[in-house]
């Protein structure tokens, strides 16, 4: 089996002054999250959808549900964690509680932010976790990255060609999810709060996937402007 993980637990500090988390946010009149959702149950190779969501926005997002999904047995709502780690672990109970999910079987988590997920890197993410168990969709860093430790002074200049950067969806077995995330200790899970880093701290071979530079992820007023261009522009089409 294959689950949509839709980690929308967080409440978008960065978007400053909104009356909603921004993956409530509007995107064509319809929520951001919502977006995501609709891609993940058009995809054919995701059999169902857990939405982990802050505890606080939880009726809201039920009430999204009732809304907008007409097949609403494909999609559960989850009181999500603390951080984004936290609300996978939700996500991953509350899935293997309604599916009896086994260790091979597949969770494809993807952040409620990035509506312009293709169904290609969908599908190349569950293709490339049941061959590698554990894959992160990343594109090659087109600008130069510099380091700093202090933020002052440069530390490094990594060789670009060799630099990527981080996207989502990000899809492993769950067995496996569950045994790296009980192997790390508090003080681990207090800073890693990327799913992969997890795993490649415990020496697991993370496999990468061709993510696409219009996956962005709507973290800052300026990505909601650049996604109601993008989806105009979608329309227009
Ligand atoms: N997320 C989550 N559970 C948390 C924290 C974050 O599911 N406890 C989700 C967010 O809802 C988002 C994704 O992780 O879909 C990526 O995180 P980010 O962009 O950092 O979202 P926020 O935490 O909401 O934003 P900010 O850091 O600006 O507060």
């Amino acid at each position: 089996m294959v689950i949509g993980g839709i980690v929308a637990g967080g409440t978008g500090s960065r978007m400053g002054n909104y009356s909603v988390p921004k993956q409530f946010l509007l995107l064509d009149e319809k929520p951001i999250v919502v977006h995501v959702v609709e891609k993940f149950l058009s995809c054919t190779g995701i059999d169902a959808i857990v939405v982990g969501v802050h505890k606080d926005w939880y009726q809201y997002m039920m009430d999204l549900k009732k809304k907008y999904f007409k097949d609403i047995s494909r999609v559960t709502v989850v009181k999500g964690g603390l951080d984004r780690n936290g609300t996978i672990l939700e996500i991953m109970k509350a899935a293997e509680e309604q599916y009896h999910l086994t260790d091979d079987d597949i969770l494809v988590t993807h952040d409620a932010v990035r509506p312009f997920v293709s169904f290609r890197i969908i599908q190349d993410n569950i293709e490339a976790a049941k061959k590698y168990h554990v894959c992160d969709t990343v594109v090659g860093a087109t600008d130069t990255i510099v380091c700093s430790e202090n933020g002052e002074y440069i530390t490094d200049i990594p060789v670009r060609q060799t630099m990527f950067q981080g996207q989502t969806p990000q899809s492993f077995k769950v067995g496996l999810f569950k045994a790296v995330y009980n192997s790390m200790t508090q003080e681990e899970l207090n800073v890693v709060t990327d799913a992969c880093k997890m795993f490649y701290l415990r020496n697991h071979a993370v496999y990468l996937v061709t993510g696409d530079v219009s996956n962005i992820k709507i973290t800052y007023p300026f990505d909601y402007k650049m996604a109601q261009i993008m989806m105009e522009s979608q329309r227009d089409d």
